[in-house]
């Protein structure tokens, strides 16, 4: 890495992730490796993992920078309203991916939100990262339960803080959290809202949040292009599995068109026989004289 480079482009945040499972939180990857970096977490919570796209994104990071830390990663794995319901196949999903790739970092833990609360000591997490139910009153829950587990210096990152449709309020906790010189908030990728717990101790994430506009600009910019990378390698990963299912599809067509066609030969055989039949000979008189009769309208 060029030693001029601005302080966000560091070669953390140019490393893509090793595990692509379904999620809106792809474009974020570049930063989640740009933050534990910057940050040195040994303890980082997530409220809310799904597939664990952004928890196997720290994990990875963390892993390549030989830093140990330690992810616990919370989940009922039964969904909600916003991000759907699903069965328990996601969870075995994550538990796999944990137990292959991140056995000494990664921990699941499956539960509410709020039943969990008391496992962690209050002060005790480096980076907390809440992307829950989306409604407001959700995220202020979340938010209000789990801020006390923050460290002073430590950092708060909500994901949909630009996600304004329907039942979606994380915009507007944003709007009440965010302070100057304490916050940075990316738009891409439905938004991510970064916020300092006191003040910023780590001179990166100090640069960070006292980006002036321009700089800011930048930053922005620069982690929506490097987003995209690992947004289009989760695409070209989709696409030997679409290339099998066209092949399938394909296979399938060609079998029941071999199918109507074999139909069709059946149907051919069978009139030719009737039309070389002693009875239809017998019956061409009175056909003959059925086409001469005038046709009634
Ligand atoms: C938007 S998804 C998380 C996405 C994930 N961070 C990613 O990288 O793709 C939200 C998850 O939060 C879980 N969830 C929502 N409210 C919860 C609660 N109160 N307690 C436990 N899990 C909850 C849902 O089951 C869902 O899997």
């Amino acid at each position: 890495m060029d030693a001029d480079a601005p302080f966000w482009l560091s070669a953390p945040a140019y490393w893509l992730p090793a595990h692509y499972p379904t999620s809106a939180w792809l474009t974020h990857a570049a930063f989640a490796a740009w933050i534990v970096d910057a940050l040195r977490p040994q303890a980082i919570v997530e409220l809310g993992t799904h597939y664990g796209f952004s928890c196997f994104a720290f994990a990875e990071a963390s892993k390549r920078l030989g830093i140990s830390t330690r992810i616990s990663a919370l989940d009922t794995w039964e969904g909600d309203d916003h991000a759907g319901f699903y069965d328990d196949d996601v969870f075995a999903y994550v538990q796999e991916v944990a137990r292959t790739d991140y056995p000494d970092s990664v921990r699941l833990v499956r539960g509410r939100f709020d039943e969990s609360r008391s496992r962690f000591d209050d002060s005790s997490v480096d980076l907390l990262h809440i992307d829950g139910r989306h409604g407001y009153e959700d995220v202020l829950a979340d938010y209000s339960d789990w801020r006390g587990t923050v460290r002073d210096g430590g950092v708060i990152l909500f994901h949909d803080i630009a996600e304004r449709s329907r039942g979606f309020g994380v915009w507007r906790l944003w709007e009440e959290l965010a302070v100057p010189g304490r916050s940075f908030a990316f738009e891409h990728g439905h938004g991510l809202g970064v916020l300092s717990v006191g003040e910023p101790v780590t001179p990166a994430l100090r640069c960070l949040f006292e980006a002036d506009a321009a700089t800011a600009a930048l930053i922005r910019s620069d982690f929506e292009h490097l987003g995209e990378s690992a947004a289009r390698q989760a695409w070209l990963l989709t696409l030997p599995r679409e290339l099998e299912q066209v092949r399938a599809e394909v296979h399938d067509r060609a079998a029941h068109e071999e199918v109507q066609a074999g139909e069709i030969e059946a149907q051919r055989t069978h009139i030719d026989a009737l039309t070389r039949s002693t009875s239809w000979r017998l019956t061409a008189p009175l056909r003959a004289l059925g086409a001469r009769l005038p046709r009634r309208k």
